[in-house]
């Protein structure tokens, strides 16, 4: 029995990476996928999806930092599915620098994008929903934004207000039926990881129970169980899927 057979699903930066992780699993589990990036190869990414599936993915190119393109996004996945079940907001990216060498541009952009892109996207999802009275909100947050991370005050920044995002929704909607939670994934073998120092990774990993780093796979499997019903009680959480880096 697949898991999320007949829903509409919308994952956000979803061209590679855990998004991309996560937009296949959940065709696989047969729920249609709009897969929303800024990158022009998500039409590519979308149509490998379908093909793996046989589930219907459409690719959308817009930035999660633009109500425009976030509301354009829920339109189309509307005109398609006819309803947003579930939404995985998990476009990021990081410009690490220690604080003293931040400049306020890259400060801006990383919040603009993995938090206030987190906070147009649920707007731009929530009229459906609420008269759907239902729907799932899972927010990709970071370990980073759990235990803050030196180079990374906006990233942790903006990952902790994810996280504060996630829990003020929740309240603001459980009585709707709509559930939103974060997953913080620790350190994950993905583009963005390989633009790490390697000194950076294996001190991570030092400090990490598993020792080793996880798969986009391992987090999108996490993300599954909440957009399922398998996770009906649960809302307002924060999942770690970390390999033991932060209890
Ligand atoms: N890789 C890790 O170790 C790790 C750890 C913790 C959290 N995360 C989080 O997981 C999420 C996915 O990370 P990843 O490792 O797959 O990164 P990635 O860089 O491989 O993929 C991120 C995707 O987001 C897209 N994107 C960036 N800005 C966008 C925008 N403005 N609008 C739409 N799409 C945009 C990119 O084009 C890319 O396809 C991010 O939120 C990241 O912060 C990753």
């Amino acid at each position: 029995m697949k898991r999320l057979e007949g829903r509409a699903a919308i994952v956000t930066g979803a061209a590679r990476g855990i998004g991309r992780a996560i937009a296949g699993l959940f065709a696989r589990e047969g729920a249609g996928v709009l897969l929303f990036d800024r990158d022009p190869s998500v039409a590519e990414t979308a149509a490998r999806v379908s093909e793996e599936s046989g589930a219907r993915a459409l690719g959308f190119q817009g930035s999660v930092a633009s109500l425009a393109d976030c509301e354009r996004a829920a339109a189309v996945s509307l005109e398609n599915f006819g309803k947003i079940d579930i939404l995985v907001n998990n476009a990021g990216l990081t410009r690490d620098r220690l604080l003293l060498r931040m400049s306020e541009e890259d400060w801006d952009l990383v919040l603009d994008v993995n938090l206030k892109g987190a906070f147009l996207f649920t707007k731009a999802v929530l009229h459906a929903m609420l008269k759907a009275r239902s729907g799932r909100i899972i927010n990709i947050a970071s370990v980073s934004g759990q235990t803050g991370n030196a180079g990374q005050a906006n990233y942790a920044a903006s990952k902790g207000g994810l996280i504060a995002l996630t829990k003020a929704c929740a309240r603001e909607l459980a009585s709707r039926d709509i559930l939103v939670n974060a997953v913080a994934p620790g350190l994950i073998e993905t583009d963005m990881t390989g633009a790490m120092p390697e000194e950076a990774r294996s001190r991570m990993l030092e400090r990490s129970l598993l020792g080793r780093m996880g798969r986009p796979e391992d987090v999108a499997e996490a993300v599954l169980y909440l957009a399922s019903d398998s996770s009906r009680f649960v809302t307002g959480q924060v999942l770690g899927v970390n390999g033991g880096l932060h209890l």
